[in-house]
């Protein structure tokens, strides 16, 4: 029995199996119900008494390094096999990629400009690195008004007579049409444009504007409200009213402030419009005599109106979206609320 515990223990040292399947030979040969060392234990019951301690030891011995030896060896081959196996599951379905939506903003600037369009409006588009002459000069605007401080312009570059700016309303896009092109003139200009304010929910140093535009000769106030009636009821719906504020800009005389009836609560109130039943939607008037002189149109025979309306607010109201930042967060739960949200 001794010999053939060193017999096998000696043939355990050697053992050699690459594959889990040679492993597992190696197992029944060695452990198995009928293996080797399994039929040595059924010898051991004949052994003498006096020799069975250490026979009993010896075998126990040879048992425990049997296992240990088939482990190692099964954990290589385990290894080995990985290795070998393809590292991705080829059948798996393809992660999906998710479909792209456009911008709430451009959703609703497009939706702007194709009223517009429908109207009759050309689109007219200007740089947004302005100077001062087209944002503020040509426009009316006094030498000293606050719009010309540090405070509410990004200025590019300063210490000359037109400094170069970046533009804080589209109105600059106005004077460089009026420049071009013949009369009479028809144009909304959508674009961005920067103001040096504090970012908060109501108020962001980036926003979109859509501006218009309109000169021809005999263009009156009432063509102005017209025109602004008709924009109301395609965004808000048929059933939407205009009311007209008076308000100032320099490049309007007259000016007003248009609200349009609140399309949540159909003018009753409700907290969208603070109880009012009104909602501010944009800023507009007749085009000032002294804008079409300085873009060379005689203003005793023309005469013109201009709006300009911020894309952000007509889309906040649209969709009841109540801070400002969301626009520009690029927050996908956020964004892909419009996924669908295409049509007016
Ligand atoms: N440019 C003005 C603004 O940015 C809006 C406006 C445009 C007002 C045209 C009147 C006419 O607030």
């Amino acid at each position: 029995m001794k010999e053939a515990i060193e017999q096998i223990l000696g043939e355990l040292n050697n053992l050699k199996a690459s594959t889990q399947k040679e492993v597992e030979e190696a197992r029944i040969r060695f452990l198995g119900k009928k293996g080797e060392i399994t039929a040595l234990m059924e010898e051991f019951r004949t052994v003498a008494p006096e020799l069975k301690r250490e026979y009993g030891q010896k075998l126990n011995e040879l048992k425990k390094a049997a296992a240990a030896k088939i482990e190692e060896l099964k954990e290589v081959a385990e290894q080995a096999a990985e290795a070998a196996a393809p590292k991705e599951d080829l059948s798996m379905p393809g992660d999906a990629i998710p479909l792209g939506s456009r911008h709430p903003v451009s959703i609703v600037r497009q939706q702007i400009v194709d009223i517009f369009r429908k109207f009759g409006y050309d689109v007219a588009e200007g740089p947004e690195i302005e100077d001062d002459y087209h944002v503020f000069e040509a426009l009316n605007f006094p030498p000293n008004h606050p719009a010309r401080e540090m405070q509410d312009t990004f200025f590019v570059s300063t210490g000359h007579a037109n400094p170069l700016l970046l533009r804080t309303h589209t109105s600059s896009v106005q004077v460089r049409t009026m420049e071009k092109e013949k009369l009479p003139i028809r144009v909304v200009c959508p674009g961005r444009v920067f103001r040096n304010e504090a970012i908060s929910a109501r108020a962001h140093c980036i926003f979109h504007q859509v501006e218009g535009l309109y000169i021809d000769k005999d263009v009156t106030f009432a063509d102005l409200k017209q025109a602004i009636l008709l924009f109301a009821r395609e965004m808000f719906g048929a059933e939407t009213e205009i009311r007209m504020r008076p308000s100032y800009f320099p490049f309007t005389e007259p000016s007003a402030e248009v609200d349009v009836s609140c399309n949540i609560c159909k003018g009753k109130g409700c907290n969208i419009c603070k109880g009012t039943g009104w909602l501010e939607i944009m800023g507009c008037g007749m085009v000032d005599p002294n804008v079409l002189k300085a873009s060379g149109i005689d203003p005793e025979q023309y005469s013109g109106f201009a709006f300009g309306m911020g894309v952000e607010r007509i889309a906040m109201l649209k969709w009841q979206v109540n801070d400002l930042r969301h626009y520009f967060e690029n927050d996908m739960r956020f964004l892909s609320e419009f996924a669908t949200a295409t049509e007016v």
